[in-house]
């Protein structure tokens, strides 16, 4: 069998850690182009991890390439032009978190997909940790009896610093920490209670940092249809000495916990440790996350699995969050 052919524009950070080392190691994948506008980086990249084509500019590596698949990992507000013209192209296209900075833009992207008939994909690692995926299998199989309560928070360390770059100038990001960390952990939650449907949403923001134009510092409380709440805390720096990530879940008979992955349950009138054993630390999670998301993109191409992180999935997500910057702009509950 042939392999995919895949490009992967935008080569910062995130694809310098994490994307193309995933996709240099899926055998299945032959990285075919690079594309960046700095040309030195992209070069350099290309170099070091031996990929044959660079591009300067996403038109001309469509127009020049054929592709089964591209990566786009560029700043937020590229997201939506770049998919829109690499799907218009037939390209299977996985775009990083956030898949856009709207719903409606989403829904075109999704739109324009089908029409295609080709797979558009969110960069969402989370819901590949093997811990997570361990966490939902024991909420499925109601081990926790019946969740009522998910409280996630993501707050990073006075000692982080203040953000740079693009991330807090909101026409490129879109938002401040709540499009960069905030999201990420409503999807958790939202994917391990299996894609509830959310009725309303509050959200507080802060700018505690006034050199920002957008939110450092979020509380916000989503209410399910079942009632289920789930509150979620996030800042780019907060007064702690060591980051703060985790997702509890508490059921009518147990409670589960992330990081590190924790399951107690009531078990003959004692609350009984039933955690599964696992041998991977938290660096290896987070790294065989992302290879397991390329995997199943490469899947998704090759008409094998279904995508765990479809492109439908982010226009509900940015349903949600564009309800939660009109609650914070407007003080009050949003309804959906
Ligand atoms: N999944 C995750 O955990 C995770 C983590 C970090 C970042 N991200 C997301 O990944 C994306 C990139 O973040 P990053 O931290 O790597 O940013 P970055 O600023 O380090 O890298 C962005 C790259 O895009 C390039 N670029 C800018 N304009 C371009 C254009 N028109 N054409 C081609 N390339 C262009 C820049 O030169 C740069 O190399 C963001 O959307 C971010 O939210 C996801």
């Amino acid at each position: 069998m042939s392999k995919v052919k895949i490009a992967l524009v935008g080569v910062g950070g995130i694809s310098q850690v994490v994307r193309i080392p995933s996709l240099k190691k899926n055998e299945e994948v032959e990285l075919v182009a690079l594309c960046d506008v700095d040309e030195a980086k992209v070069s350099f990249i290309a170099d070091k991890y031996n990929i044959p084509k660079v591009y300067f500019d996403i038109q001309n590596l469509i127009a020049k390439e054929k592709l089964d698949g591209v990566l786009i990992c560029t700043p937020n507000n590229l997201h939506y032009p770049m998919a829109l013209a690499t799907l218009d192209a037939d390209i299977n296209t996985l775009v990083e978190k956030p898949i856009a900075l709207s719903e409606e833009q989403v829904k075109k992207m999704v739109e324009k997909a089908t029409e295609k008939n080709i797979h558009i994909v969110c960069g969402m690692h989370n819901r590949f940790r093997k811990d997570a995926i361990i966490l939902k299998d024991f909420l499925i199989k109601s081990e926790i009896g019946k969740p009522f309560y998910i409280k996630a928070g993501w707050l990073r360390k006075w000692e982080k610093g203040i953000q740079k770059g693009w991330s807090a100038d909101p026409k490129i990001s879109g938002g401040g920490v709540v499009m960069d960390l905030g999201l990420q952990l409503i999807d958790l939650a939202l994917w391990l209670l299996n894609m509830p449907k959310v009725i309303n949403v509050r959200s507080n923001f802060y700018t505690i940092n006034q050199e920002y134009k957008v939110e450092d510092s979020a509380l916000i409380i989503l209410q399910t249809d079942e009632n289920v709440i789930i509150t979620i805390e996030t800042a780019w720096r907060m007064h702690l000495e060591n980051d703060l990530l985790y997702t509890h879940v508490f059921g009518s008979q147990g409670g589960a916990f992330l990081n590190p992955l924790r399951i107690n349950k009531e078990l003959h009138g004692n609350l009984v440790n039933v955690t599964p054993i696992q041998s991977n630390k938290n660096i290896d999670m987070f790294t065989n996350a992302f290879e397991s998301e390329i995997n199943n993109f490469v899947d998704v191409i090759n008409g094998k699995e279904q995508a765990i992180t479809p492109g439908s999935d982010g226009v509900y997500l940015m349903n949600i969050i564009d309800a939660i910057y009109k609650s914070a702009e407007l003080g009050k509950q949003v309804d959906l």
